[in-house]
């Protein structure tokens, strides 16, 4: 049987600096970007509940949770998103943990991860809707959202958003909201599951474009009934049921993650974190953040995504130290970091340049870096990268490990 690690000494692996080299780093050689290979697995019915800008697709945390974890371990993600990890690992029995400082990407990794039942989620919509039928409403909402909704589905979104708490049920509603609140029509210009007028689901036009859009085009904005499509939404997030285990959520900024989170006591990390102004995730989600009603300025003002090169590095090697203290001995820790374009120069390998500023203080050990070229369908960013993005066509995972070799290996999971 070939060996599980062999430590690195020639091959591609020789670009790596000499700092380190030899007995620092392990290479765990069948860590391969296997999630790559298309399948039939969809993943749960949770995952796509609401896209989320730079998200990354199930089979990746997948992967390394069966890979890297048991039943019942924690495994964490400090900067979680649309809970992609947290949601995984609970759907495969480990307690998923998903932090995120941006308001929506923690309302929608909470929904997933401490889920209402079915019933009780339809019931609340129910409750809901009697509710509206009664309610007497003057909405007084910004001019820019008049022109995303017909005026009567913009009456019912101003009655939910205005009654919908943090409750289980309301906040699984409220992000089953945030995922239809806007999207693309169907080819014959009928609309789909979608409440808005034609736009992207991914990310809200600008409040100026969508104005030109529907005043030049004469647009009509389809009366779309808020209740029916959130039951109809609600039948499609059930359909595989809930995920086998519960996990936790929070909305801290990752600098802070220790206060709640047990040193020692986190199995397994994926998680993929901001990278250099790539995304601006408040801007891009102006219409979200309107139903959650939360100020754009305050996301994109709060969230690290808008660091130079240095600061970022530092901002990276802090992260890496604190998780590196939240992991038990044998954990591992798998960071998913896109290449960066450069004006005139090659991409920028931003994973390497982590590692590099990490290596000198962080105990971790360097698994591998594992290439992952993305296939022209599969990244959310690369709609950027024809505009304003810098996000490359290549993603890179960073692989670490607290002490010599990962507690758990199950190399055959996958
Ligand atoms: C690349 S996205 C993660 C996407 C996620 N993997 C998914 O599948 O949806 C990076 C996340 O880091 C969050 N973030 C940025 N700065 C943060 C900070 N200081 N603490 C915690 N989260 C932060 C952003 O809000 C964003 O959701």
């Amino acid at each position: 049987m070939a060996p599980l690690f062999v430590f690195l000494t020639r091959g591609r692996w020789r670009n790596i600096p000499p700092s380190m080299s030899g007995t620092q780093i392990i290479i765990t050689p069948t860590i391969e970007p296997s999630w790559k290979v298309r399948s039939t697995r969809r993943g749960h019915a949770f995952h796509p509940m609401c896209s989320y800008m730079a998200m990354f697709p199930p089979r990746l945390p997948n992967y390394f949770i069966q890979r890297f974890s048991n039943r019942g371990d924690l495994v964490l993600d400090p900067f979680s998103g649309r809970g992609t990890t947290a949601t995984e690992a609970c759907v495969n029995g480990r307690v998923g943990v998903a932090n995120d400082l941006n308001p929506l990407a923690y309302m929608l990794s909470r929904a997933k991860v401490n889920p209402p039942t079915k019933d009780a989620a339809i019931a609340r919509l129910h409750d809901l809707e009697r509710g509206f039928k009664g309610a007497h409403l003057s909405p007084n909402e910004p001019e820019e959202i008049e022109f995303v909704f017909h005026p009567r589905t913009l009456k019912q979104l101003v009655y939910l958003k205005a009654e919908l708490t943090d409750s289980r049920e309301d906040t699984f509603i409220k992000a089953t909201i945030t995922g239809i609140l806007h999207g693309k029509y169907r080819k014959n210009g009928t609309d789909s599951m979608y409440l808005s007028v034609d736009m992207p689901n991914t990310f809200s036009m600008s409040p100026g474009y969508i104005q030109r859009y529907v005043r030049n085009k004469g647009i009509k904005l389809l009366d779309l009934d808020v209740f029916e499509k959130v039951a109809q939404r609600l039948e499609r997030l059930y359909r595989d049921g809930l995920p086998e285990t519960e996990g936790e959520a929070y909305n801290r900024n990752v600098r802070t993650l220790h206060e709640v989170i047990e040193p020692q006591s986190i199995s397994l990390v994926v998680t993929s974190p901001p990278y250099l102004k790539v995304i601006k995730y408040g801007l891009y989600n102006w219409i979200r953040l309107w139903f959650l009603g939360i100020p754009v300025n305050e996301v994109d003002a709060a969230l690290d995504d808008a660091h130079a090169l240095p600061e970022y590095l530092e901002f990276m090697s802090e992260t890496v130290t604190l998780l590196e203290q939240s992991l038990k001995p044998g954990g591992v820790c798998a960071l998913v970091i896109g290449d960066v374009a450069q004006n005139g120069k090659p991409p920028l390998n931003l994973a390497r340049e982590v590692w590099e500023a990490v290596a000198p203080t962080a105990s971790l050990r360097l698994i591998k870096i594992v290439e992952d070229r993305i296939a022209d369908h599969a990244k959310v960013t690369k709609i950027w990268k024809q505009t304003r993005g810098r996000a490359t066509a290549t993603d890179r995972v960073l692989v670490l490990c607290k002490g010599d070799q990962p507690a758990v290996n199950n190399p055959r999971a996958v």
